[in-house]
């Protein structure tokens, strides 16, 4: 380089470093400044897309809900039926329904109601469900079930239910529930002080593959699909690889007796759903 040009090129450098309109001078600039808008654009578009999506989602899952549980699906119904059998048997603490044979139960995640089938002639109902849109498709529900003589809904949150006093139920009823609570624990423990004692706890609940050697897949398809937040996205915060046993077995019951087994699912999307768990537990 000859001299003269290396002396052009010190003069460019100099004047640019002073008036700093130069590229590199840019690059110091804010960053944010630059991409102000495109920052309140976004922002605009996430914030749209929670309140269209996160913020419905309470209500399109109960209408999701009621779609589903329309139309009875015999198979598992028949399970349930089974399950529940033992429910004609219970007789209430409270000398007053004793005396006309009926019996008060309190369901927790109630839904729709799709349990209602199941419970005794002279049942005294309070639901109990934290999603406010169901209560419309439970009162609806209900008017069908002659077999139900009061009934209730009380909007809240299993972890609390004030409102229900300290050994004052025959049953609590728990069914696809715990699968999508965030602790399972706090609504042990207040099943445990609502139910009178030697009151029962009838649960039953999808949960992880308990047996992986054989069925590796579908033990891999409920850790990838919960992991990766899909099916908690679409089903209210369900996770497909829990397992409730343990926490209800040291929860406080005099007695517990589960069976672990394969329900019958709808179709091949709900596989991951068949590993189920059904139980009675004794206050
Ligand atoms: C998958 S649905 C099951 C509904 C019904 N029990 C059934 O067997 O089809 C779960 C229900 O539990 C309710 N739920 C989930 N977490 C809850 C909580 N912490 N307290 C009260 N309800 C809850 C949801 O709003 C929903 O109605």
């Amino acid at each position: 380089m000859s001299g003269e040009n290396a002396y052009h090129i010190n003069l460019v450098e100099e004047n640019a470093d002073q008036d700093g309109s130069d590229e590199g001078d840019l690059t110091l600039m804010p960053w944010c400044y630059h991409n102000l808008f495109t920052i309140i654009s976004i922002v605009a578009v996430l914030w749209v897309i929670h309140r269209l999506v996160l913020g419905t989602q309470p209500k399109w899952f109960a209408y999701m809900m009621y779609l589903y549980t329309k139309y009875e699906f015999v198979q598992f119904e028949e399970v349930k039926k089974d399950h529940f059998a033992s429910l004609s048997s219970v007789v209430s603490h409270d000398p007053e329904l004793r005396k006309k044979k009926e019996i008060r139960i309190l369901e927790i995640g109630v839904g729709t109601g799709v349990n209602f089938a199941h419970y005794p002639e002279g049942t005294h109902l309070v639901g109990v469900d934290r999603n406010l849109h169901f209560k419309s498709y439970w009162e609806e529900n209900r008017k069908q079930f002659p077999n139900i003589y009061s009934g209730e809904m009380l909007t809240t949150s299993a972890e609390n239910i004030e409102a229900v006093a300290d050994n004052s139920v025959d049953v609590v009823v728990i069914t696809l529930v715990l699968c999508s609570v965030p602790k399972i624990d706090p609504i042990l423990k207040e099943v445990l002080r609502v139910l009178a004692p030697g009151g029962k706890f009838y649960f039953m609940e999808h949960i992880a593959e308990f047996d992986p050697e054989k069925h590796g897949l579908r033990k891999m398809m409920q850790d990838v699909l919960t992991y990766l937040y899909v099916w908690p996205f679409i089903y209210d915060g369900c996770c497909l690889n829990r397992d409730m046993l343990p926490n209800i077995k040291k929860a406080g019951f005099s007695s517990v007796e589960a069976e672990k087994y394969y329900a019958p699912v709808p179709n091949i999307i709900f596989d991951v759903e068949r590993p189920n768990l059904k139980g009675i537990a004794t206050k």
